[in-house]
Order: C-alpha cells, then structure tokens, then sequence
C-alpha cells in the first residue's frame, strides 16, 4: 500500500468531504420541492393502537382475518399445500409473463364456475397478476392503450380507497354513482339504479363482486340481475372487482353469484380475482385478471397485449402464493380442507356481528343495529360519526378509522361485550 503521510491524508479526507458535501446538496436540491405525503389512514389506527397501553384496546382498522384469539390465521390447507411445495423441490425459475397456468386457469374456473361456455370456447384473456391490486393495476393499463369508449371509470360512493390512485395513475379519470345510503345504512337502491342509468354510453363501471368494501352493503340477486340489464341496454362495460370469493358467505360459488349473472347474460367484462383474503395469501400476493373477450381468438389478440404491458411493469409474477393456490385448487381432496377454512372464516365474522348487535340491543340501544348482520364480510359501515370514534378511542382505546368502519376481523368473543358497552356509550 502507498506510504502517505498525514498532512495528505488530511487534504484527501477534506476533498472526500467537500465531494461528498456537493453531492449530498446537489442530491437534495433534485428533490427539494417533494412534499411530505399524507400517512395512510389505516396505518394511523394502528400506530396509535400499539402506542396505547390499555390492556382492553381494539384495533379495528386491519383489512386482515384474525381468529377468535385476535391472531393471524395460517389456514390448514395451505399449511398442507405448503409442506407438499417444499418436499417437491421445485427450482426457482422465472414463470412466464402471465403466471403459472395450473394457478390462473383454475382461478377464473373458480370465478366463472366448470360450465361456464365462456371458458368451454376459451374466450377469456386471463394472467396472473401480484394480487387483486395488481389485477386492477393491469386492467387499469389495458383500458387505459385500448378502451375505445368514454375514458371515465365510474365507481360507488364510497369504495375502496385504493381504486381511485389505481385508475388515476393509468390516465383514466374517475366518476362516481350513488351506493351507500346513511340513512339506512344499506344499499341506496334508487341512487345506484338512477346514477347508473346517467352514465355515457361505452363507460366503464367497476363493481365489487360481493362483500363491497367499505361498507359490507351488496346487492341482491334480484338487483344485480336488473343491474346487468340496465347496463347491457346502456351498453357499459362492467369491470369486477372481486376480492372477497367465499369470505363473504363462506361459499365460494354463492359469492360468485354477481359475476355469474353478467356472464349469463353475455357482457364482455373484465374482472379482478385476489386470493389475499379467501386464502389467507396476503403477503403472497396472488390474484388473477380475466377480459372476458368475444372469441379465442380476440381472447389471444388481448393476451399477446397484456404480456407486454406487464413485460414493463414487472416482467413476471412471484411464484409462491400461486403455486400454494394451484396445489389447492387442482386437488380435489385438499380443496375440500380449503373450502371448509373458507366457511370457519366467514362463519366466524357472522357470528361475531349478531353477538355485537345481540349486545347491544340487550343494552336498550334506542338505535337500529340491523345492518351490522345485514352487512357482509369483513367489514361492517357502523354509521357511527367522526365524533363517536373519537370518544371510542379516547375513552375506550377502540381504534378504527373516521368513516366509522369497523373491521370485524377485530371483534373476538373476548372482546365483543367491551365493544358493544363501548358503542352504546358513544351512541346514546
Ligand atoms: C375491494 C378490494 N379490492 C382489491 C383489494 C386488493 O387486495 P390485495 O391486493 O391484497 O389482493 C382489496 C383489499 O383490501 C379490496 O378490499
């Protein structure tokens, strides 16, 4: 090593530094104008519910299953899938642009059903995609190259908040229709079927599949089959988003219902599938996008597009989470397990809302708690005002977020009597 005496080791580090200094200025003056962005609402709740050391307190804000202990659920299905994945020993290539096809032809035959005639004629554009956001994420590019009609994507007032930034940031402005009324803490059946009927010929529409988050409030059977009318006869496109399959009602093909419908009645749609919630997969991240096309071969025109836009966006899709959904849904016998953890979730979340509404009519509430059982999945739109969950997190350590959703994943058996004293409190 060159022998350097002190005086030039001195005059060295004060050039690195100075270099150093340049670029450090020259580095922050390049993003000098970013401002800080605003938290996210949910991650608020909980940090202010980890900062809090009532031993009672709640966390109502999680988007995520917790079983009656409060803790996360690994379901036993996949726990299985997961063991016979590492006694393969499969390699960790690449899947292709699209995903693993074991995982997304089995996961639009899980939407659509076996019969469906649409997969029979194989008409379905589907890829695999990083969970319902990146479902949404590529439906939103591919509309955004090539839809044809009006540019605005119309969505319900309120929906789920990541959809707006989704669509935004594809260049497609967002609209909305009427969907939740206070006043009934239900479905604004007039507003939908009216702002719907409103909307420009050759929009899109999206639409939550079932359990609509935030509010937990869906259509009938009866509603959707107008809806779909309505919107053949306007001539829109429906785009689903289907987030909840089988966490609604604890039965995949009856939560399917919406989807099923529209295909009866021969819409070309598109539809985003996730697989965070049904299976529990939520850092796996698989989920799946479909276009529903006129043929085979417009179906392949499609996929040939997508693969290039997902080419640019991320190349290829994380291989886990997919090959632990095909292991469940190409076996018959480990399905079976799936189906049956599919129903202990959403069994759960149905009883715990009759528990809470039980409470607190058992307490004299002088309000209706109906819709907290009419509601599904895993939230429940309490109608509780900004200034109500204040008080239940200032003078009961109950955190959710201001609209007043509650995540019913949070309520336990052990926690439930609290809530409901907590709730009739803040109500009176
Ligand atoms: C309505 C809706 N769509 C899509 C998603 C996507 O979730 P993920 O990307 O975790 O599958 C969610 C998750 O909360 C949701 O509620």
């Amino acid at each position: 090593m060159a022998n350097i005496s002190g005086k030039t080791l001195l005059s060295a580090n004060r050039a690195i530094g100075a270099a150093l200094n340049a670029n450090t200025a020259r580095t922050q003056s390049w993003f000098a104008g970013v401002q800080m962005g605003p938290p996210d609402a949910i991650l608020g709740v909980t940090e202010a519910f980890k900062r809090d050391t009532n031993p009672k307190k709640i966390n109502l804000g999680v988007g995520a299953y917790r079983d009656d202990n409060g803790k996360p659920w690994v379901l036993p299905s996949v726990r299985t899938a997961e063991e016979r994945i590492v006694a393969k020993k499969l390699d960790k290539e690449y899947a292709t642009i699209i995903g693993i096809p074991d995982f997304y032809n089995k996961a639009i035959e899980l939407a659509l059903g076996k019969d469906s005639e649409r997969l029979k004629g194989k008409h379905n554009a589907t890829t695999q995609s990083i969970s319902g956001t990146g479902a949404l994420r590529i439906g939103a590019a591919f509309l955004s190259k090539f839809w044809q009609g009006n540019r605005e994507v119309y969505v319900p007032t309120p929906t789920w908040g990541n959809h707006v930034p989704i669509f935004e940031h594809s260049g497609l402005p967002i609209k909305k229709y009427r969907y939740y009324d206070p006043k009934t803490c239900g479905l604004d059946v007039q507003g939908v079927f009216e702002d719907i009927s409103k909307i420009p010929e050759k929009s899109i529409v999206l639409l939550h599949a079932c359990a609509h988050n935030p509010t937990g409030v869906d259509l009938s059977l009866e509603q959707w089959k107008e809806l779909s009318q309505l919107i053949k006869k306007k001539n829109l496109f429906p785009f689903f988003d289907m987030a909840y399959q089988g966490f609604a009602s604890g039965d995949v093909d009856r939560d399917a219902q919406a989807v099923r419908i529209f295909e009866k009645d021969g819409h070309l749609y598109c539809l985003a599938q996730s697989f965070a919630k049904n299976m529990g997969l939520y850092g796996e991240r698989a989920g799946a996008y479909s276009v529903i096309t006129a043929s085979k071969e417009e179906a392949d025109r499609v996929t040939s597009q997508i693969k290039i836009l997902i080419r640019a966006l991320y190349s290829n899709p994380p291989i886990n989470g997919a090959r632990l959904a095909a292991e469940i849904l190409n076996d018959q016998e480990l399905r079976a397990i799936w189906l049956k953890d599919v129903k202990t979730m959403a069994d759960r979340i149905i009883n715990i809302r009759a528990q809470l509404k039980g409470n607190l009519v058992k307490l004299g509430s002088s309000r209706s708690w109906d819709h907290i059982t009419n509601q599904i999945g895993m939230f429940c739109y309490s109608g509780m005002t900004a200034e109500n969950v204040e008080r239940l997190s200032k003078e009961f350590s109950i955190y959710l977020t201001k609209d007043g959703r509650i995540s019913m994943a949070g309520v336990t058996s052990k926690n439930v009597d609290y809530l409901a004293h907590a709730m009739h409190e803040v109500t009176k």
